[in-house]
């Protein structure tokens, strides 16, 4: 997820606080003064007391400016949303249902920059390269070429497929930091674990070992699936969740989402923490490391590497193996074949998609962007997900089925339905490890 802080916002701080701190400063230097004779005494005095009555009227004005014009904010927001989601609801085309989210508010926001380390992408790409010509990735693409077109099932969810592994029906809630991405590549592992072992592990791994100790997977703003879980073959994933070794330490009670607002904070807080905590006895941090064989993209797309994150690199990626390998180029129905022919035999893999306002106010149903027009306008932030299925409509378009991190009350159930054509032209990427 990237941010954009709005100018708006910029000004605001940087209005209020300088302003009165300055006045308050010479009204300070001015009391110290008191050695003087007694007229120039008063008059100083005089002129202090009317410094100090123009910072109490500057500061009470600033005070209730704020307020007012975020209590404005917010109502022409909210109106604005509830219409959005009146127009969803009563629209005959649409092919899902809408409920009001008062937390699902747009956010421009939010200037974070951060310098990319070239040294730490470029060694994560050496990894993935590397993955990408190992012989264990050669088998697994001959897996996928074998398995056939007509033996993809038309609808499949991995809950179902995997009765015996937990982990796939988790709906985890990210909170107040943009952790989507290590919470996704997380929710990855744990289930291609449990998958792989047949159901003998079943622990969640730590969305907290990604987000604390890899700075190169991303933070608190966002971050890259891949580079997560390129680390979770290289450095392994402790065990997560309530009582594992490193357990969620971000607040959840900010909203459903919380407000990209609440980020800043947990960024400030982000540590990497080398040990379990103290209920857990079952093993030492390093002891308790689980580890994959080799992470890949699935669909093709690039990385970028320099500090300002213009150099980009191309990843290696399974489609684009395929692609280049076939005798014509392949067509989305080909594409999607794959992806859905990774999930039915190895489980769930990540999902980027870009989120528009509207999906934030999703409740159920095949979601799909509405109105169809100013979709680029519309988009809150791009967003990294759990896929565990698919399916196919009524009038037989495919969507995908997916596991939001916004908590259970979000959504249906913390899950949700996205219609596949129509979002893979916006662009939908996806990425995976195999243990
Ligand atoms: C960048 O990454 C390299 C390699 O991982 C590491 O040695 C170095 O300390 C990092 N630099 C910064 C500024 O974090
Ligand atoms: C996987 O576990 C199930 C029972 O949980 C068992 O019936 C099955 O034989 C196991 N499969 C393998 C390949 O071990
Ligand atoms: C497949 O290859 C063709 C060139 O042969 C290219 O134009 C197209 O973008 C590629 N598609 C994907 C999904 O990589
Ligand atoms: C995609 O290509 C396959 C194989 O050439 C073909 O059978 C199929 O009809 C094509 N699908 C679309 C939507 O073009």
């Amino acid at each position: 997820m990237m941010f954009r802080r709005s100018r708006r916002q910029m000004e605001e701080t940087e209005d209020m606080y300088p302003g009165p701190k300055e006045q308050r400063g010479s009204f300070e230097n001015h009391q110290r003064r008191k050695k003087c004779g007694w007229v120039v005494c008063m008059v100083v005095l005089i002129v202090g007391l009317i410094l100090l009555g123009m910072l109490v009227v500057y500061a009470g004005f600033a005070l209730y400016r704020h307020y007012v014009t975020d209590v404005n904010d917010r109502r022409e927001n909210d109106e604005y949303l509830r219409k959005l989601v009146r127009q969803v609801n009563d629209s005959p085309e649409t092919t899902w249902k809408a409920k009001f989210n008062k937390f699902g508010v747009r956010n421009e926001a939010y200037g974070f920059t951060y310098t990319r380390n070239k040294t730490a992408i470029e060694e994560y790409m050496e990894h993935i390269n590397k993955f990408f010509t190992s012989d264990a990735m050669k088998r697994h693409l001959k897996e996928l070429e074998d398995f056939k077109d007509e033996d993809i099932p038309k609808e499949f969810d991995a809950r179902i497929k995997w009765p015996h592994c937990p982990s796939i029906s988790n709906v985890p809630n990210q909170g107040g930091c943009g952790s989507c991405f290590a919470v996704a590549a997380a929710g990855v592992a744990s289930d291609r674990a449990c998958i792989h072992s047949n159901g003998t592990f079943r622990a969640l791994l730590s969305e907290e070992d990604i987000i604390g100790c890899c700075p190169v997977c991303g933070n608190c703003y966002g971050g890259d699936p891949l580079k997560a879980l390129t680390f979770w073959v290289n450095q392994g994933l402790v065990t997560g969740g309530r009582d594992g070794c490193r357990p969620y330490s971000f607040d959840i009670s900010c909203g459903v989402p919380c407000s990209p607002a609440t980020f800043f904070e947990a960024e400030g807080k982000r540590t990497c923490m080398r040990r379990c905590q103290n209920i857990y006895y079952q093993s030492k941090y390093d002891d308790d490391k689980h580890f994959a064989t080799f992470a890949y993209s699935m669909y093709p797309r690039s990385m970028a590497v320099s500090a300002d994150g213009k150099e980009r690199v191309k990843v290696p990626t399974v489609i684009g193996h395929f692609n280049e390998t076939a005798s014509t180029p392949l067509n989305t129905t080909q594409i999607r074949n794959i992806i859905m022919k990774e999930i039915a035999l190895f489980g769930p893999t990540t999902m980027a998609f870009p989120v528009p306002e509207e999906f934030l106010h999703y409740s159920n149903g095949v979601f799909r962007p509405f109105p169809v027009d100013g979709f680029d306008e519309r988009i809150v932030y791009w967003h990294v997900v759990r896929l565990i299925g698919w399916g196919h409509s009524d009038d037989g378009s495919h969507f995908w089925l997916a596991i939001n991190s916004f908590g259970s009350h979000w959504g249906d159930n913390g899950l949700f339905k996205i219609n596949t054509d129509t979002m893979e032209k916006y662009g939908l990427e996806y990425e995976t490890a195999v243990v």
